[in-house]
């Protein structure tokens, strides 16, 4: 009895080591894999020998901020830009995504403007003209043009979020003051865009 309990206890403790080193070995590779090349080569040189020196400073940062700039723009638009090229589901796209200019927009080192060339409501108004007239469309008004617009591509006409169809009513489903006019579009499937200029115009209700 005492004999059979006193292995019971070296088993178990030596399956308390195995735990435990497994734990240390993950904790490990989890430091290994994500941290930065210093720190890893630190960790590798004080464990084993034979780990092969650093190359030169100056080449380790520029190796680290490239992959880490590459995974911060790159990942979600490899499966994107592969996507896009193949002009898959897409209905529209954004000519300077497609010829990959993404500079042109993002600054992934500026934060004062999160990433951006120029804060986020400036940064359509760089290439595309201000929509002038004498009323100005709320989120137009303000720069939201991601109200409406995706940046990169769209499955529909535009680069709109939504089929032009159906845009308007995400914000507008209040009744119309003149609900029995609007009301006879909808049934005919008339588009509101087709009376209604999206951005501005200078009759009311940006009118065309
Ligand atoms: C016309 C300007 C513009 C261009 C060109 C552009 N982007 Fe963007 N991108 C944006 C905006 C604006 C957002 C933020 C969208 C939001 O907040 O809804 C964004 C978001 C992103 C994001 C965040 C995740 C996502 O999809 O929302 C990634 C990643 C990205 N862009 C990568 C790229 C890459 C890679 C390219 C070049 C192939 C590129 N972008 C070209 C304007 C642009
Ligand atoms: C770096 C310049 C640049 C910036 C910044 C830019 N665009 Fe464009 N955009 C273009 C070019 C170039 C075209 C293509 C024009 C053409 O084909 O005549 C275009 C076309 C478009 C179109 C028409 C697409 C179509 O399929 O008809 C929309 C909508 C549009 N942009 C919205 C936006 C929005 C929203 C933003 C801000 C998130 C933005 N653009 C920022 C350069 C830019
Ligand atoms: C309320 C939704 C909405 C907002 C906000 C919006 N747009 Fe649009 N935009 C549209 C719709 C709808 C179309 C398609 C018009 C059509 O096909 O008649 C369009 C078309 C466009 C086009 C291509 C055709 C054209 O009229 O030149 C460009 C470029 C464009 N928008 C840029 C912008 C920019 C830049 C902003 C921000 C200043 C913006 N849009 C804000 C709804 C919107
Ligand atoms: C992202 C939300 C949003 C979307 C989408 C949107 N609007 Fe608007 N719209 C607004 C806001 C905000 C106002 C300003 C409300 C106000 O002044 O009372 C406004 C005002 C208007 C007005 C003027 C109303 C008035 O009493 O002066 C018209 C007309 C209008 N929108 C038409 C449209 C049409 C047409 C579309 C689709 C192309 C559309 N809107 C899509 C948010 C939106
Ligand atoms: C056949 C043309 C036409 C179509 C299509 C149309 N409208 Fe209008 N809309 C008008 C006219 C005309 C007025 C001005 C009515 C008035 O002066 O009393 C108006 C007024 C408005 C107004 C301001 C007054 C109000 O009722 O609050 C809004 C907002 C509006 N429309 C949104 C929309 C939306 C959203 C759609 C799509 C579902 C749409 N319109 C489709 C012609 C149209």
């Amino acid at each position: 009895m005492i004999m059979q309990s006193a292995c019971k206890e070296i088993k178990t403790s030596v399956f308390v080591r195995v735990i435990r080193t497994l734990l240390f070995v993950g904790l490990l590779l989890s430091l290994v894999s994500c941290g930065d090349p210093v720190t890893n080569h630190k960790i590798l040189s004080t464990l084993f020998d034979g780990v092969p020196s650093l190359p030169p400073p100056g080449q380790i940062c520029e190796d680290y901020y490239e992959a880490r700039r590459a995974a911060e723009l790159g990942e979600v638009s490899a499966v994107e830009l592969a996507d896009a090229q193949a002009g898959k589901g897409k209905k529209s796209q954004h000519r300077p995504y497609v010829e990959k200019k993404c500079n042109d927009c993002h600054d992934i080192n500026n934060k004062a403007t999160q990433g951006f060339i120029v804060p986020k409501q400036e940064l359509c108004g760089v290439c595309h003209e201000d929509f002038a007239g004498q009323h100005v469309h709320g989120p137009v008004a303000v720069g939201d043009c991601l109200a409406c617009h995706l940046p990169h591509s769209s499955t529909h006409t535009s680069l709109l979020i939504e089929s032009p169809g159906d845009i308007c009513q995400t914000c507008h489903a209040e009744r119309r003051l003149a609900a029995n006019m609007h009301e006879r579009f909808v049934v005919s499937a008339i588009t509101c865009n087709q009376c209604h200029d999206p951005h501005a115009g200078d009759a009311r209700y940006f009118l065309k």
